[in-house]
């Protein structure tokens, strides 16, 4: 999977726009595995990992921008087969010879191009008019010797090429995004067509390569692995639990700032459809004690946070002795559940981590460092998901919408209780239901149900006066949680959620719903 095994990756040069990752997906798509580069990588790097093809991204809208990013441009000497696009192409342009015109004339958003003659290997099977999606400033005029151009825009006079025998080609517009018709059939024609590369990556792949990767640096070692009851720790619990069994011990710590029914379906479903020993630490009676009387959200992170790994490091600590007293093999490793996107935007994409474990419960040894296993280290959420599935993972636990770590403790703004906690549990669980029910679970991101504990207002109930809690209902979509729109449910659903939380669940007596879009608002009330 990663540079360090038997796969040979393409290399998806990344040029600082939010566009590589999505390429890097894109080629997934097509059944060939990707790893990204930052664009500062070097001829000797890239020959150190191997890749069958290269592909440069998007970055600024010229190479003749303020600051645009460098180039070693002896890479193109490695006669590794190679796609530009974007900036990639008018770098490639411009390394190889042709011209990159200071035109300034910009073309932004959809645009026609034209394909010339057959449109060569790279756009082979695409019409001649074609919708594409541009973003880019200058543009190159002429194309470097040896190079067919194979489309045309009004703007551009190149806005592809391609030299077969070199197996070089480029596109000025981006393939990778949706807006543009064909994108995926050009990537796909590049991967199959161009550099000959067959369709064989996929889960099944990876959950193969993953098992003898993890086999071997576990050895007899034991393993412990946290589990959230999310899809991360889930699955790469799984994964190791397939790989080594019982040598794997997994941890779930119930906070009791869980949701209704995430407790029974780690302890139940998770445990019945992988087999994994699990051990649960009853937690919540801790927890709430240490959150009496705080209402700040930054303080009750922080109590959570802490909390959470010295449970965590309790059990590890009993697990240890244990596994000292029945002179078993020793405990190595800890499972996490990193996913690409993490080990990407941290700068991180290569070399080893290893941690030392807290020692806040006072008794883990100094010498006492666990080694990593990150089976999901070079995965997307998408294929984290679809591994989840193929390893039998119930999709209540696969499908699962994103889920703070400190759990409805952040979604009580006020101090949290035992009773505000079964109130919010009540309430939310009827959402999730109604949506479900109403076919919106792919619509929305996440809906998190808030409890304004701090706050009453006056209600009429049957022949009584009450003095109630507002519910917030906020279900926003999104593509990464960095920005999000408020969901427009239907009216009917809406409806149905607020008449059911006001008749079910006790002390609620009015039902809200969040408009705000992120940004401003965050998608969390807290
Ligand atoms: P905000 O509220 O910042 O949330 O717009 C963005 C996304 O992050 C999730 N979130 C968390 N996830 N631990 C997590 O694992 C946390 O402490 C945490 N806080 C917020 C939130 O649900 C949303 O998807």
């Amino acid at each position: 999977m990663s540079s360090d095994t038997a796969q040979r990756p393409v290399l998806v040069v990344d040029f600082g726009a939010q566009y590589a990752q999505l390429i890097a997906r894109r080629v997934r798509e097509a059944g060939v595995f990707s790893e990204l580069v930052a664009h500062s990588v070097t001829a000797d790097e890239v020959k150190a990992k191997n890749p069958v093809a290269i592909i440069l991204s998007g970055g600024p809208s010229s190479v003749y921008a303020e600051g645009a990013p460098d180039f070693d441009t002896s890479i193109f000497d490695l006669g590794i087969p190679t796609l530009g696009i974007c900036y990639g192409f008018q770098v490639m342009a411009k390394a190889l010879g042709g011209e990159v015109a200071k035109t300034g004339r910009r073309e932004y958003g959809a645009t026609d191009a034209t394909v010339v003659g057959d449109g060569g290997t790279l756009l082979a099977g695409t019409p001649a008019d074609q919708n594409v999606w541009m973003s880019h400033g200058d543009s190159v005029a002429t194309a470097p010797e040896g190079f067919d151009v194979l489309a045309t825009t009004l703007a551009t006079p190149v806005a592809a090429f391609g030299n077969a025998e070199a197996c070089f080609y480029g596109v000025q517009w981006h393939p990778e995004v949706k807006h543009s018709d064909h994108g995926q059939t050009i990537i796909e024609n590049f991967l199959h067509k161009a550099v000959g590369l067959p369709a064989d990556w996929n889960s099944g792949s990876v959950i193969e390569e993953q098992i003898a990767k993890i086999r071997e640096q576990v050895g007899s070692a034991r393993v412990i692995s946290a589990l959230s009851g999310g899809v991360d720790s889930a699955v790469s619990t799984a994964l190791v639990h397939r790989a080594i069994g019982d040598q794997l011990t997994a941890v779930f710590v119930d906070h009791g700032l869980l949701r209704k029914g995430e407790r029974e379906q780690v302890e139940q479903d998770y445990v019945a459809s992988t087999g994994v020993r699990l051990i649960t630490v009853d937690a919540a009676d801790t927890f709430l004690g240490h959150l009496e009387g705080v209402t700040d959200p930054e303080t009750k992170r922080k109590i959570i946070g802490r909390e959470f790994i010295r449970a965590f490091e309790k059990v590890q600590l009993e697990l240890v002795e244990e596994a000292k007293k029945d002179d078993g093999a020793p405990i190595k490793f800890l499972v996490q559940g990193t996913l690409y996107p993490d080990v990407v935007e941290s700068g991180g994409g290569s070399g080893t981590a290893n941690i030392k474990s807290h020692h806040n419960v006072g008794g883990l040894p100094d010498d006492l460092d666990f080694g990593l296993i990150e089976p999901l280290r070079t995965l997307f959420k998408d294929e984290v998901r679809q591994i989840g599935r193929e390893l039998g993972i119930p999709e209540a636990i696969v499908g699962r919408q994103p889920f703070p770590g400190p759990g409805l403790g952040i979604r009580i703004i006020g101090e949290v209780t035992k009773d505000r906690l079964a109130t919010l549990r009540e309430a939310d669980a009827i959402a999730r239901e109604e949506l479900t029910a109403a076919g919106l679970d792919q619509e929305i991101w996440q809906c998190p149900v808030v409890l304004l504990a701090d706050v009453r207002s006056v209600g009429v109930q049957g022949d009584g006066r009450t003095y109630g809690h507002p519910i917030v209902l906020r279900p926003v979509s999104s593509e990464d949680a960095m920005t999000a729109d408020w969901t427009r449910l239907p009216y009917e659903t809406l409806a149905k959620i607020s008449n059911r939380i006001t008749n079910e669940v006790a002390d609620v007596n009015r039902v809200t719903l969040d408009v705000t879009s992120k940004p401003p608002a965050t998608i969390e009330w807290e």
